[in-house]
C-alpha cells in the first residue's frame, strides 16, 4: 500500500463515523471473507423524507481491517439521505469515496462494505445471488450477474 493511501486510511480512522450497533434499525446485513476472515455488519434505519423512504442513518461493526473500517465509515456517510435503490447504485470506488482507488488487493475491503450494504438493502436478492462480484460496476448489476473473485458468505441474522 502506498503512503498517500496508508495516510488516508489514518485520515479516515482517526475519527470513524458510524461505528457500532444501530438500535431499532430496520435492516442488517453481515458478511464474511473466508479468504482474509474479516466480517462485517452494517445496520440501516430509514426514515420519510419528502415522500420518500430514505436513509436516515447507517452504521457499522468491523472486526480488524482498517481498510474495511475507512470504506464503512465513508460509505455509511455517503449513503445518508438515499432511498435504497440508489444506495445500490453506487460503485464500489464510489462508497471508498475520498480514499481514492484502492491497489488491488485492498479492493475486497471495500466490496465487503458493498456485499454488507447489499445484504441490509437487498436481502431478497443477496439470498438469489450469494456471490458477490470483484467487477461488478453496481450493487445492482451484481444481482442480475454473478461473476467470480471475491468470496463473500452471507450470514444468516435476527432482524
Ligand atoms: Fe480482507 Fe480488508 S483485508 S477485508
Amino acid at each position: 500500500m502506498n503512503d498517500d493511501l496508508q495516510r488516508r486510511i489514518q485520515d479516515a480512522l482517526a475519527n470513524p463515523q458510524n461505528m457500532g450497533e444501530l438500535a431499532n434499525a430496520d435492516s442488517v446485513g453481515t458478511v464474511g471473507n473466508a479468504d482474509c476472515g474479516e466480517m462485517l455488519r452494517l445496520w440501516v434505519k430509514f426514515k420519510e423524507q419528502n415522500g420518500r423512504k430514505v436513509i436516515d442513518r447507517a452504521t457499522f461493526q468491523s472486526f480488524g481491517c482498517e481498510t474495511a473500517i475507512a470504506v464503512a465509515s465513508l460509505a455509511t456517510e455517503l449513503i445518508r439521505g438515499k432511498t435504497a435503490e440508489e444506495a445500490l447504485a453506487l460503485k464500489t470506488e464510489e462508497l471508498a469515496g475520498e480514499l481514492g482507488p484502492l491497489p488491488p488487493m485492498k479492493i475486497h475491503c471495500a466490496q465487503l462494505v458493498e456485499g454488507a450494504l447489499r445484504s441490509a438493502l437487498a436481502p431478497e436478492k443477496v439470498e438469489a445471488t450469494p456471490a458477490a462480484s470483484s467487477n461488478s460496476p453496481t450493487l445492482l448489476d451484481s444481482f442480475s450477474k454473478p461473476k467470480e473473485g471475491i468470496k463473500l458468505t452471507f450470514l444468516d441474522e435476527k432482524k
